[in-house]
């Protein structure tokens, strides 16, 4: 397949990319958090594109998107706490990790084999639009090579995996930039698997439940397996933290307290709009060849929690390129 160049968002574009997912074919579509590489979830080969596309491993399962909160009750069970979490923040930047009913018919492999499925209701018009159309679960990770910065814009999304899909339809830049808060939901507790822009005191609020695991590394736990310490990572190297920079870094700003000329996430300190920045602000800085990026400190609340979770996979070691190819040709 050539590379496919973005499509700008029409009705025609819409259904072009539902039709596509009907015939197994793999597609790029924006969402409010992140651009998402889909495929029909029902369908186990389409299922498998995703995973050879990214380059997965094959134990990280995947989040089920769908067009409402009646439809993911088709295919998992909403106990008392989950139903109210939908209520209140679908459609929107949350994804519920929970039991799958017997029968559902999905794909063995979105779920590498666990009993639980993440499901999600985006709230970006142009997926809505496809989801309706296409009126089945569309499987879809950030559209990104597997480890690497989740593309924010059609642009980077057709860079990395352009070459893998139908077509890249082009809803503009994700307005919240990080991707969705995954939560695990119990009768007696919620637990965060990944923060993100819904914060653990939103969860609370609506609960009534603890929020477990909402810590400053909340992801280290065995029941989120895509929890990768590496990840989100451009080529450049990450310093975290950084007042200035040295002289083979770039400067990826935050606050007014910053050199005008640097890359600011946001220059008056507001977290939405960092987070809004951070991924592409650190493509476009990777792109320039620079040897490292050398960030300022965000402070760690609200969604600052989520920012710097993603900044600290992005800066964590990386597996060395033999070790990272002797993992990826053992599980495909
Ligand atoms: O905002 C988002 O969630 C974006 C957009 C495209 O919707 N999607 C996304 O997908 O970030 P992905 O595949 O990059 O991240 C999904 C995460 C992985 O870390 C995976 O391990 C976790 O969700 N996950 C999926 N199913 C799970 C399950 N049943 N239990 C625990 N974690 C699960
Ligand atoms: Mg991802």
């Amino acid at each position: 397949m050539t590379t496919k160049a973005p499509t700008p968002a029409s009705q025609e574009a819409v259904a072009a990319t539902a039709a596509a997912l009907a015939r197994g074919e793999l597609v790029i579509l924006p969402t409010e958090t992140v651009y998402g590489l889909g495929a029909d979830a029902t369908n186990p080969q389409a299922v498998a594109r995703i995973y050879t596309a990214k380059g997965r491993p094959d134990f990280n399962p995947l989040i089920v998107h769908v067009a409402d909160a009646a439809t993911a009750g088709r295919y998992v069970t909403l106990n008392a706490a989950a139903q109210k979490l939908a209520a209140a923040f679908w459609p929107g930047p949350f994804t519920l990790v929970l039991p799958l009913k017997p029968g559902n018919g999905i794909a063995p492999a979105v779920t590498a084999g666990l009993d639980t499925l993440a499901v999600r209701v985006p709230a970006h018009p142009m997926a809505r639009a496809v989801l309706t159309q296409f009126g089945g679960p569309v499987a879809a990770p950030s559209a990104n090579k597997s480890g690497r910065l989740s593309p924010t814009t059609a642009a980077h999304a057709a860079a990395e995996l352009g070459d893998s899909v139908a077509i890249v339809l082009d809803g503009g830049a994700c307005q919240k930039g990080v991707e969705s808060t995954i939560v695990a939901v119990s009768d007696t507790a919620i637990e965060l698997l990944r923060p993100g822009s819904v914060t653990p005191a939103d969860i609370e609020a609506v609960t009534g439940l603890p929020v477990i695991g909402s810590g400053p590394s909340p992801a280290d736990r065995p029941t989120a397996p895509g929890q990768l310490e590496s990840h989100y990572a451009p080529r450049a190297a990450l310093r975290l933290n950084a007042t200035t920079a040295d002289d083979d870094e770039a400067l990826l700003a935050f606050g007014p307290d910053a050199p005008q000329s640097a890359a600011n996430l946001s220059h008056n300190g507001d977290l939405e709009q960092a987070a809004a920045n951070l991924f592409a602000m650190l493509y476009h800085l990777d792109q320039t060849g620079v040897a490292r990026i050398a960030v300022m400190p965000i402070p760690n609340h609200g969604l600052g929690l989520a920012i710097n979770d993603r900044l600290r996979r992005a800066a964590a070691p990386r597996p060395s390129e033999n070790l990272h190819q002797s993992l990826q040709s053992e599980l495909s």
